[in-house]
């Protein structure tokens, strides 16, 4: 089991229970927290907690200081590099994972409110060694430069796919509104949707 703290707990905490919302095209999910309002609150920390997550299929058993985000928990103690953190706060959704199957801002969301939900990320989107049609397409059109947004930005293509086969060109730009990509990659990204959406159809 591994563990994982930082010193900046009070105020990634109490930002992160008032925010409850994420970059455009990114749903932050705080179900857990919102359902069990009702009740008596769970008190745990400041010290670390055991948690489960269920990551790519697999049960993952971490230790985790209540304050510590999905994002550094997969970044670090489960080495899951491939979510990539960039402004930490919700504005570029380069950490985008999957909730049970919708994208959500890893940094947004504590480890300890993701509960019995699924969380898929870039690495487990592959079926073996078959890539997903989106990162076929992303490839195929070069739908990257520096690379550092295209895991985020994979996981909600793949995800709006999953939700609408095809896909109006408003849908993809919905879709990405809240990616940010410094490298200016966006017509290779919208052109490889649309092949992956067209390979999709045939
Ligand atoms: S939105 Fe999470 S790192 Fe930017
Ligand atoms: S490819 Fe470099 S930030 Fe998007």
């Amino acid at each position: 089991m591994s563990e994982l703290g930082h010193a900046s707990s009070v105020s990634r905490r109490s930002f992160l229970g008032g925010a409850g919302v994420a970059a455009g095209g990114v749903v932050l999910l705080g179900e857990a927290r919102l359902a069990g309002a009702a009740d008596e609150p769970e008190i745990v920390g400041p010290g670390s907690v055991a948690i489960t997550l269920t990551v790519n299929g697999r049960a993952r058993e971490v230790r985790v200081e209540p304050q510590v985000t999905l994002a550094e928990v997969l970044r670090g103690p489960l080495d899951l590099t491939g979510t990539k953190i960039g402004c930490d706060r919700g504005a570029c959704s380069a950490c985008t994972v999957w909730l049970d199957g919708a994208p959500v801002a890893s940094c947004m969301l504590l480890a300890i409110d993701v509960g019995t939900r699924a969380v898929t990320t870039i690495e487990g989107l592959a079926q073996g060694d078959t890539l997903h049609p989106v990162q076929v397409a992303f490839i195929e059109h070069d739908a990257m430069q520096c690379g550092y947004c295209t895991p985020g930005m994979v996981m909600s293509c793949a995800a709006l796919l999953q939700r609408t086969p095809q896909p109006t060109p408003e849908d993809i730009h919905t879709a990405i509104s809240g990616h940010l990509c410094r490298c200016g990659s966006y017509p290779h990204i919208l052109e490889a949707m649309q092949a992956a959406s067209a390979a999709r159809k045939a």
